[in-house]
């Protein structure tokens, strides 16, 4: 029986959880910033750094009484991500490892999302092709085997989440984005407007989603239409665009499973169509594990530290970082 520690600090999510063995989540305490942000309409850096500091202590005490027993290991993101705020959760998590005399594994944060899908009973098995779409990353990877990363298709502009974040800033709807557009979408017709689908047609894997957000600037400068309307039409074109390129990507890789993970992963418009329109079977976390949280961390440094890849007190953090 292994437990890792695991801790999220990269955005304005301060996550620490204890997984047992790679995927049973012992506990996962996470605390948003969310409202302390939306006055700005998204993150303010320092404000975020600051605000890790303050709870990260608190947040670790409430997860190691809940959790209870030893820790074998401590994963910390160490980017991409604020520098600040990645220097938070790498530091505290350094001292954590020194002091109790335990392996310290640095995590990269898409892998953490890609090991969101490995928490709960029913694991995947790779070879697997992973769809990540988040406030920072719209990417299909292709995953021989563990910790090994092939990136075939990247967005060469906004990614999904940081254009439903834009969007709804256009539509007055409140920061985080995703939520605000999935809820303003229940009431409208997704046929209402027809949004361009950027680069939908060829054989390319990239993703463009900057002209999207730019088309919905120009609906509503004319005769603005209903917001239900130009929610529900925006995240079908969004959705609609990772549909086309992931079908591709299965094509092309010969996928026999998909993993979806990032914070658009809670999407359910997304997550009903890829159960839906794929011939393959799609592994995603459950709600709860989309948005940053240290769970995702400690699954993947479990994998980590089973392999023996574990690093060492001198690890950095790296605001821009790549995966493979
Ligand atoms: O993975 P995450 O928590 O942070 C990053 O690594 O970026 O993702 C945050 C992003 C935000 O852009 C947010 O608007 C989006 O995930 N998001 C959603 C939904 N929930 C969160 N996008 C679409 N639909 C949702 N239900
Ligand atoms: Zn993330």
């Amino acid at each position: 029986m292994t437990r890792v520690l695991g801790i999220e600090t990269s955005c304005d999510e301060t996550g620490v959880a204890v997984v047992e063995n790679g995927h049973n989540v012992l506990v996962n305490e996470v605390a948003s910033q969310v409202a302390i942000h939306a006055p700005f309409g998204g993150v303010v850096p320092e404000i975020a750094s600051r605000h890790h500091t303050e709870c990260i202590s608190q947040l670790t005490r409430l997860a190691l009484d809940a959790a209870g027993g030893t820790i074998d290991a401590i994963a910390a993101t160490c980017g991409p991500g604020l520098t600040g705020s990645l220097l938070v959760g790498m530091n505290f998590g350094k001292a954590l490892s020194y002091a109790w005399g335990v392996p310290f594994v640095p995590v990269h944060h898409i892998e953490g999302h890609i090991y969101s899908a490995f928490l709960g009973p029913d694991p995947p098995e790779f070879p697997l092709l992973a769809l990540i779409v988040s406030g920072g990353h719209t990417c299909l990877i292709w995953c021989p085997e563990p910790h090994v990363y092939e990136i075939i298709g990247t967005t060469r502009d906004d990614a999904v989440g940081e254009c439903f974040d834009k969007v709804a800033r256009l539509l007055g709807l409140p920061y985080p984005g995703g939520p605000s557009i999935q809820k303003a979408a229940e009431g409208g017709n997704p046929r209402a407007l027809d949004f361009p689908r950027a680069m939908a047609k060829g054989d390319s894997l990239e993703f463009s989603y900057s002209g999207l957000k730019t088309a919905v600037l120009y609906a509503l400068k004319k005769d603005p239409p209903p917001v239900p309307d130009v929610a529900a039409s925006f995240q079908y074109a969004a959705m609609d665009i990772l549909l086309i390129k992931t079908k591709l990507a299965i094509q092309k890789t010969g996928a026999a499973r998909l993993l979806l993970a990032g914070g658009v992963a809670a999407n359910k418009h997304l997550r009903e169509r890829l159960a839906s329109e794929l011939d393959v079977p799609v592994s995603m976390p459950p709600f709860s594990l989309c948005i940053d949280n240290g769970a995702m961390i400690a699954a993947a440094g479990a994998s980590r530290l089973a392999r023996g890849m574990v690093g060492d007190l001198r690890a950095g953090v790296f605001a821009s970082l790549p995966l493979s």
